[in-house]
């Protein structure tokens, strides 16, 4: 694994290696893909502006995530059907989460089970993902499933009436390989979902998602669940309100891998803009979208985010080497990071101001 040094070079060596059908899933963004490649640039037009000579001693990773502690800033995204890349999957990408004390969140269209995973790794901090269902039973049970089996919290993705138009999947016919199946759905809707032979396999997931959800529904999700709760899909300060007046405990900046709509902001340019509408209120703001350096992970931290997560970077681990990949991919952002945090003369995580990171324009002479 050590010839993998930046994240990149695991992208680079996943990308050689996966099946086409497979690769185009994981890459693709919505339509023109323009907000996938924002989702980079924007971290590049911000600057860190390190300070010297602070007297370095010691440094801290660790921080203090929904009560949690977890040794730095980076947890693992939902990200659907995980054994395209490896077979052991899920259960490979959250061993590697429980081996570096970080959280790993388990998409609801998995290709493993709720079980298999918590038995995987029965001591890593694991989140869960949920979609509303217009079956309302089987969302309930879902959320059952998860509370058993040790999840810590519930990550309601809020940005999917319906899934965007990923070009490359429409023109492949994006199917999950025959041998592959929708572990969570088994007995439910899984026997329509899994049996379908074409692209409608994912439509037919859609087909049941409820489309007419309110931010009232919170209030019928708490009223089943003890867990917190983390609003995915906020770009929109306004929304992270109501979000949080909901209810919700957390909130995921995110535009979903830039997979839903395209043009939306980038997840790192819309982060001020939440972080200044519920800075009155008790609730922690994560970011997701692009990441793949230590210095990406600083600037959101700076721009006031507790902790960011990745999604594809932990795909690209486990294609290259299922658990040791996943391994060597947080290993690689976590020397990044400790690098960036003394370099930048700010050694604890949660000491990082907004007044480290500026935008380029700033040194613009025109
Ligand atoms: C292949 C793929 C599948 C995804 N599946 C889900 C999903 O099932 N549920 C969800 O809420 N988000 C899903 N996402 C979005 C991720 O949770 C996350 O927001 C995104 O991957 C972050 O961007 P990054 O890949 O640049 O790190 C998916 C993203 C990718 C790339």
């Amino acid at each position: 694994m050590e010839k993998y040094i930046r994240v990149k070079d695991l992208e680079d060596a996943a990308l050689a290696i996966l099946p086409k059908n497979a690769r185009d899933y994981y890459t693709s963004g919505a339509t023109e893909e323009y907000t996938l490649a924002e989702n980079k640039r924007a971290f590049q037009r911000l600057r860190i502006r390190p300070k010297c000579l602070v007297g370095l001693t010691s440094y801290n990773l660790s921080t203090i995530v929904l009560g949690e502690k977890v040794s730095m800033p980076v947890g693992i995204s939902p990200t659907a059907m995980q054994r395209m890349a490896h077979p052991d999957g899920e259960t490979a990408n959250v061993r590697a989460a429980q081996a570096n004390g970080v959280i790993y969140t388990l998409s609801t269209i998995a290709t493993s089970s709720i079980e298999e995973v918590a038995e995987a790794a029965p001591n890593a901090i694991k989140w869960f993902q949920l979609y509303i269902f217009n079956d309302r039973d089987l969302t309930r049970s879902l959320l059952a499933r998860a509370e058993k089996a040790g999840f810590k919290a519930i990550v309601l993705t809020v940005d999917t009436p319906l899934f965007g138009l990923r070009t490359a999947d429409i023109r492949n016919k994006f199917t999950l390989p025959k041998h592959l199946k929708l572990a969570n759905f088994e007995g439910q809707i899984a026997t329509k979902v899994n049996s379908t032979n074409d692209f409608s396999a994912l439509n037919n997931v859609d087909h049941y998602l409820d489309k007419s959800l309110t931010w009232n529904e919170i209030k019928w999700l708490k009223s089943i669940t003890k867990l917190p709760i983390v609003a995915k899909g906020i770009l929109r300060g306004d929304d992270a309100v109501r979000a949080v007046e909901a209810g919700c405990d957390g909130i995921l900046v995110s535009n979903h891998g830039a997979r839903q709509l395209d043009g939306v902001p980038s997840t790192i340019e819309a982060l001020p803009e939440i972080v200044e509408a519920v800075k009155n209120y008790n609730v922690e703001v994560y970011l997701d979208g692009g990441v793949s350096t230590g210095t990406d992970i600083y600037k959101a931290l700076a721009l006031g985010a507790r902790m960011v997560f990745v999604g594809r970077p932990a795909l690209w681990g486990l294609t290259v080497g299922g658990e040791a990949g996943v391994d060597r991919m947080l290993n690689i952002l976590r020397k990044e990071l400790k690098h960036t945090v003394l370099i930048a003369g700010t050694p604890s995580v949660t000491d990082i101001t907004k007044e480290m990171v500026r935008h380029e324009s700033t040194y613009s002479r025109l």
